[in-house]
């Protein structure tokens, strides 16, 4: 399962790509807001240039036709064949969203289709032909259903129907959140990067690494010349 970082802080990226293991960014609106001074397309370019694979970035028009003519103005913020193959747009779970999907999709251009809750969205967004579908595992939590069986069913519905469409795990609270999506053979999770470092913490690990130490120092010392 490949490992996308869920953030639009250009901070939280160089940490997280220090770690070897995340290969994309997706942001949002709400992810948005909590940077200032940089506008939208100056963060993204940022981005993308940071990060070796996809970099999503939402569109906010609610009507196809303004969605896909934002998306096309993202799309066309540089001219390199790199940033044009890794941008990609995130485009909600509405009638509309799906529209714009199939039209984006149709020009070649990667989508990303955010805000899945239900199989039935996730099989919609599907045969729109969307790059990646997004559910929310935390949010289907909030809402009193398991966010983990829903999404076991969406992994289910996604190969049984063979969609190619890559399912990215997101609205990722917790470590049990990514180890539930893993053992679904999800696509990709995308983690909060306070996510992510929880996942390597493990006490069992760092009293290892203590006693490997402890017992190195005895080594060396019984390696020492004697008199
Ligand atoms: O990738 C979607 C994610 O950013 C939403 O997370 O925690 O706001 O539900 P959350």
């Amino acid at each position: 399962m490949q490992i996308f970082l869920d953030t639009a802080s250009v901070e939280e990226i160089k940490k997280a790509l220090s770690f070897g293991v995340v290969s994309g960014v997706t942001t949002n609106p709400t992810l948005m807001s909590r940077e200032s001074g940089a506008s939208f397309k100056d963060i993204i370019l940022k981005i993308a240039g940071m990060v070796p694979g996809p970099v999503s970035a939402e569109v906010t028009a609610h009507d196809a036709k303004g969605m896909i003519s934002q998306a096309m103005e993202i799309v066309g913020w540089s001219d390199s064949d790199d940033f044009r193959d890794r941008i990609t747009i995130k485009v909600p779970m509405t009638s509309e969203g799906t529209s714009a999907i199939k039209e984006l999709s149709s020009r070649g251009i990667s989508t990303n289709c955010t805000l899945v809750f239900t199989p039935v969205q996730a099989m919609l967004a599907c045969e729109a032909g969307a790059t990646f579908i997004s559910p929310f595992v935390g949010r289907i939590d909030d809402s009193g259903l398991d966010g983990t069986a829903v999404l076991k069913d969406i992994v289910s519905m996604v190969r049984t129907n063979g969609y190619v469409s890559q399912i990215i795990a997101a609205s990722i609270r917790h470590p049990a959140h990514v180890y539930g999506a893993a053992m679904l053979g999800c696509d990709i999770a995308t983690i909060p990067l306070v996510v992510l470092e929880q996942c390597f913490k493990n006490p069992l690990t760092d009293i290892g690494i203590r006693k490997f130490d402890e017992d190195w120092k005895k080594f060396q010392a019984s390696q020492a010349p004697k008199a």
